[in-house]
C-alpha cells in the first residue's frame, strides 16, 4: 500500500479509538467535554499515535494492545496545541481549519480543555489492561518527564516564548525545537518499543531516530509558517515573523533549513536499516515528517 493510503488508514483508526474513549459530549459538566472533543476531532494528522504504532510493530507488538495507549498521546499532543494558541503563548485564532478553542468556547474553557486532555492521557496511559503495569508505569514516568520542563516540552515552550524578539543562537534554537517538539515525537516512538518488549538497547536506537525525526519535523514546521498558505495549512501562515519568533529559517534561511530537515532524517532512515524491510514504513514516515505539506 501507498505510504499515504497506510496513513490515512492509520489516521482513522487513531480517531475511532479516540472516540470510543473520550467521555461523551453530554457527559456532565458538557461544556469541558465539548470542548476537548472540539479541538480533538477538528483534524490532525495523528503522528503521534501512529509513529508509537509503528514503532512498536518493528519490535511484534499487537497492535490492537498499543493503540489504546498511543492515542493518549494525542490528547497530549491536542492539550499542547490548544494552550500553545491561548492569547498569553501565540495568541492565533485558527487551528486545524476551525477557530482555536478559546475563540470558540472563551480562554477559561480552553484552558481548562488543555489541563483535562493531559490529565485524561495519564488516565488513558494508565488504565486497567494490558500491557504489564511495569511497563505503564516506565513509559508514563518518561512520558511525564519528555513533556515538562528539563529538556520537555514546557521547557521548549518556554525558551521559546523568552526567545520572541531577541536574537537567538544556534545552540538555544536546537533546545527549543527538540525539547518544545522533538521530546514528545522522541517518546512517541521508545513508548511504541517499551510496549513491545524491545531490548534496551533498541529502545535507545529507536529513541535516537524519534530525536531526529522531531527535530526534523519542527524544521519543517518553521518551513511551512514561511512557505505555506492559511489555507494549506490550517493555521494562521507567516505567524513566526510577524512574532519574532525563534525559527530555522530566521536563523539559516530556507534553504540551509531545508537541508538541515533532510539531513536530520536521512541519519534517522540510516539508523533504521538494519532491521531491514521491517523498518520500511517508519523510513516512509519519517520522509513524510518532512516532506508534508500541511
Ligand atoms: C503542530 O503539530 C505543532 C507542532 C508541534 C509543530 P502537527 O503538525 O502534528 O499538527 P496536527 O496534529 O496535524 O494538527
Ligand atoms: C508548537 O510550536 C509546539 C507545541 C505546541 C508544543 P509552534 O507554535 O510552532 O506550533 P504551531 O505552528 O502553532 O502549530
Ligand atoms: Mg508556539
Ligand atoms: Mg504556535
Ligand atoms: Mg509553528
Amino acid at each position: 500500500m501507498e505510504i499515504h493510503a497506510y496513513l490515512e488508514d492509520l489516521r482513522r483508526q487513531v480517531d475511532e479509538q479516540l472516540d470510543r474513549l473520550l467521555p461523551s459530549a453530554e457527559a456532565f459538566p458538557p461544556r469541558i467535554h465539548e470542548a476537548m472533543r472540539y479541538s480533538l476531532f477538528a483534524g490532525g494528522k495523528r503522528l503521534r499515535p501512529i509513529l508509537c504504532l509503528e514503532s512498536s510493530k518493528l519490535f511484534g507488538a499487537d497492535p490492537h494492545v498499543v493503540l489504546p495507549r498511543a492515542s493518549a498521546l494525542e490528547m497530549i499532543h491536542t492539550y499542547s496545541l490548544i494552550h500553545d494558541d491561548l492569547p498569553a503563548l501565540d495568541n492565533d485564532d485558527l487551528r486545524r481549519g476551525k477557530p482555536t478553542c478559546h475563540r470558540a468556547f472563551g480562554e477559561a474553557m480552553a484552558i481548562l480543555a488543555g489541563d483535562a486532555l493531559l490529565t485524561f492521557a495519564f488516565e488513558t496511559l494508565s488504565s486497567p489492561g494490558p500491557p504489564a503495569a511495569e511497563v505503564k508505569t516506565r513509559v508514563a514516568y518518561e512520558l511525564a518527564q519528555a513533556i515538562g520542563t528539563r529538556d520537555g516540552m514546557v521547557g521548549g515552550q518556554v525558551v521559546d516564548l523568552e526567545s520572541s524578539q531577541n536574537k537567538t543562537d544556534a545552540p538555544r534554537l536546537r533546545y527549543i525545537h527538540s525539547s518544545k517538539t522533538g521530546a514528545l515525537i522522541r517518546m512517541a516512538l521508545r513508548a511504541g518499543a517499551l510496549y513491545a518488549g524491545a531490548p534496551e538497547e533498541d529502545v535507545a536506537r529507536v529513541s535516537d531516530v524519534g530525536a531526529k525525526a522531531g527535530l526534523a519535523f519542527q524544521i519543517a514546521d518553521d518551513l511551512l509558517d514561511e512557505e505555506a498558505s492559511t489555507d494549506q495549512l490550517g493555521k494562521t501562515a507567516g505567524k513566526d515573523k510577524e512574532q519574532h519568533k525563534a525559527t530555522y529559517p530566521a536563523l539559516y534561511g530556507v534553504a540551509d533549513s531545508r537541508r538541515r530537515a533532510q539531513e536530520l532524517v536521512a541519519e534517522a532512515c540510516q539508523a533504521l536499516q538494519r532491521y531491514g524491510e521491517r523498518a520500511q514504513r517508519l523510513q516512509e514516515l519519517a520522509h513524510v515528517l518532512v516532506e508534508r505539506s500541511s
